[in-house]
């Protein structure tokens, strides 16, 4: 098999998704981790400080044009799947109705929820991302107060409403993603399994609760 027919067969697509989704996994746990210093309770210092260091070495700048990268794969090739399930299995759906027995519902879900978190990520790069690389220039420049602008955007019920059913998504999403990664990989026989499971809800509980926490915290004045 040569390496156009790898990214056109089936299982090439499925082990696309797997790596570009378990990239994005970690990139996530990234995130939520600098995100986290917004509970140092210093008025932000800690966090710009965390914020600076992502966005002024060209390291990271290189970095992030590979997390953007990586976004693209992943829905492109998401879309291109879902649209060739659906040809495929035509208007007739399943032979079999196997109704709730067959696949969990968000197992079931997986482009819509896809599209609503590609639709949560469009608002909140608008919020943050976009004006802090706009103050800079596009190269090194000075960063904005991003501590300062959270604190403004989640003083609006409706942004503290948006992100909460955005992670809501993001939950499910990861929930089915992050065991079917590791099942397209080959790694789950019976001895990983459970550990597997078991490390895929800690991880989305932990980081989902902690994204939720934090539009919630500002709206509340839990830290200023
Ligand atoms: C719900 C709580 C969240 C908050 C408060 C938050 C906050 C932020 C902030 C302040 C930035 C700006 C960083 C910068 O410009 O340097 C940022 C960037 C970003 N966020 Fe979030 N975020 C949250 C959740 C998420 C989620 C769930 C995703 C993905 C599904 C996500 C994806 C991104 C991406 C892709 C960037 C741009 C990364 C970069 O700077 O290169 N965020 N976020």
């Amino acid at each position: 098999m040569n390496w156009s027919h790898f990214f056109t067969s089936s299982v090439g697509k499925k082990i696309i998704m797997a790596c570009s989704g378990l990239f994005l996994i970690a990139f996530l746990l990234v995130h939520a981790g600098l995100n986290a210093c917004i509970w140092a309770f210093d008025g932000g210092e800690m966090f710009n400080k965390a914020g600076h260091f992502m966005g002024s070495t060209v390291v990271m700048r290189i970095l992030e044009i590979g997390l953007f990268v990586f976004f693209i794969i992943h829905i492109v090739q998401g879309v291109v799947m879902e649209l060739q399930n659906r040809s495929k299995r035509g208007s007739k759906g399943y032979a079999v109705a196997l109704g709730n027995r067959g696949s969990k519902w968000y197992s079931r879900s997986m482009a819509i929820l896809g599209l609503l978190i590609l639709l949560f990520l469009i608002v909140h790069l608008g919020h943050f991302w976009i004006p802090n690389r706009s103050n800079q220039g596009w190269l090194l420049g000075e960063e904005i107060n991003l501590f300062k602008e959270m604190k403004e955007v989640f003083s609006n019920p409706v942004w503290v409403l948006l992100y909460t059913v955005g992670v809501i998504a993001l939950f499910y999403h990861l929930s089915h993603g992050f065991q079917s990664a590791f099942r397209t990989l080959g790694l789950t026989n019976h001895k990983y399994i459970n550990i597997i499971q078991t490390v895929g809800l800690i991880y989305n509980v932990v980081i989902c609760i902690a994204f939720i926490m934090m539009p919630i915290s500002f709206y509340f004045g839990w830290v200023q």
